[in-house]
């Protein structure tokens, strides 16, 4: 096992310089993520908040850091050594580990946690702390106010501000370095090389599942830790289904199977959505629902600079979708009272968009003064255009009855326009029909 952070503990101790000084005066505490049972006494496999990994790079459980705007003080709160524990569960820093490796200014116990922090707070009258996510922590910070005002006698103070510390550093987390680009790009490649394993292990008369293990087989064979989410792997009108779970069902011929997966790598995901036929050759229907999908797609995706917005972005695939759904029938009338109804919806019913890096859903905030925000270098997001004809809709052409499309990559804003990290992952119709079931 390799000590310390990953990366260099210089990128970890900038990030926490940045939020000093935002924080200014005030006082920061984030927890690691609470350890989750699965069933009876088996736990769910731990993955480290990504808030408090992007602040240290510390992947223990029950840990907290406290910084302190006025002092900068970086202070950790760990687990202690214990050798029993350790020979069950493994490798533990200990306060001696982390304070060597993590560099903090200051190492406690995770025991004396309810004891230490109303000192450490005490001097602020503003605590920045991320309220409502997790009871068991919100009760120690709030405790931990009340004894800090206390503390302080007949004051006339009032209760510390309690501001929101996650979204601070969600700002931060939204716009990308370059290492942190480049755990992205490795992320979108491993997701990538997933899927087109995937495509050339399809049949018909295999199940989803069967699908869905090998694309995550070649994710871990290339070093991706974990999946970013669970994998949806949908054929035939399950495709319909947005976010369908049980991936249980056999692929049958002549249907579209529609994936997204994606592999974390560094605690940064790749999220790819890519659909194609189960025996490798589109019908004609599926192929111009499909193609239609990938054109508003593509012209998305190219659309990409600094200074736009992904309301911007999003209105281009309802415009371009809208399209296609009058040009095959789908929808009648015309493009403007649709738009403006929103019948579209129908066929399109979710954003063509949305952050991502550590979580796939990332942190960052989408719209200022009631406006979606202007692009800017770095932000990275999806887009990922769809439309899904339920199977009983008896107003739609019968041939597209049944077909879910979505086609999504990963896009990096950079100074002049835009990257696209999920490039490697094929998407046009020939090279589709190409790999689909080629090694089979
Ligand atoms: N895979 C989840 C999403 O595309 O939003
Ligand atoms: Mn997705
Ligand atoms: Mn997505």
């Amino acid at each position: 096992m390799q000590l310390g952070p990953k990366g260099n503990l210089e990128i970890y101790n900038h990030r926490r310089q940045k939020l000093l000084e935002k924080i200014k005066d005030g006082v920061a505490i984030f927890f690691a993520h609470p350890e989750q049972i699965r069933n009876n006494d088996a736990h769910h496999k731990y993955r480290q908040d990504s808030t408090f990994y992007y602040l240290t790079g510390f992947t223990e459980p029950e840990s907290v850091i406290v910084l302190d705007g006025k002092t900068s003080k970086f202070s950790l709160f760990v687990r202690e050594k214990d050798a029993t524990r350790e020979l069950w569960d493994g490798f533990r820093y200990g306060l001696d580990g982390a304070k060597k490796f993590f560099g903090p200014d200051q190492v406690f116990s995770i025991k004396d946690l309810a004891s230490k922090l109303p000192e450490l707070i005490k001097e602020s009258q503003r605590v920045y702390y991320r309220y409502g996510d997790h009871r068991e922590h919100d009760e120690v910070v709030l405790e931990a106010m009340q004894a800090a005002r206390r503390a302080k006698g007949r004051s006339g103070l009032g209760f510390p501000d309690l501001i929101d510390g996650n979204s601070i550093v969600g700002e931060m987390r939204l716009i990308k370095s370059d290492d942190e680009a480049d755990l992205l790009r490795k992320a979108g490649h491993i997701t990538s090389m997933g899927h087109i394993a995937g495509m050339k292990a399809t049949r018909p008369g295999m199940f989803e599942y069967e699908l869905e293990a090998i694309i995550e087989s070649e994710f871990r064979r290339l070093g991706s830790e974990r999946l970013g989410y669970n994998s949806i792997v949908g054929t035939g009108a399950n495709a319909t289904v947005l976010h369908y779970v049980f991936n249980d069902d056999k692929l049958a011929e002549n249907q579209l199977v529609l994936v997204d997966a994606g592999a974390e790598y560094g605690y940064y995901t790749g999220d790819i959505t890519r659909t194609y036929p189960t025996n490798g050759k589109f019908t004609a229907a599926q192929k111009k629902l499909y193609e239609g999908v990938l054109k508003v797609q593509k012209e998305c995706v190219s659309f990409v600079k600094p200074g736009i917005r992904l309301a911007d972005i999003h209105n281009k695939s309802i415009h371009g979708l809208i399209d296609v759904m009058l040009d095959l029938g789908l929808l009648k009338g015309s493009a403007q009272e649709i738009f403006e109804k929103k019948t579209f919806t129908k066929y399109f019913p979710h954003g063509t968009s949305h952050w991502l890096g550590m979580d796939v859903h990332d942190s960052g905030i989408y719209q200022i003064d009631g406006q979606s925000r202007l692009l800017e270098k770095g932000m990275c997001f999806s887009v990922e255009p769809g439309l899904y004809v339920p199977q009983d809709d008896s107003s739609a052409p019968s041939e597209f009855r049944g077909i879910g499309i979505r086609i999504e990559d990963d896009i990096l804003v950079t100074a002049n326009g835009y990257e696209n990290l999920t490039k490697d992952a094929p998407k046009e119709v020939n090279e589709i029909e190409d790999l689909v079931g080629s090694s089979v």
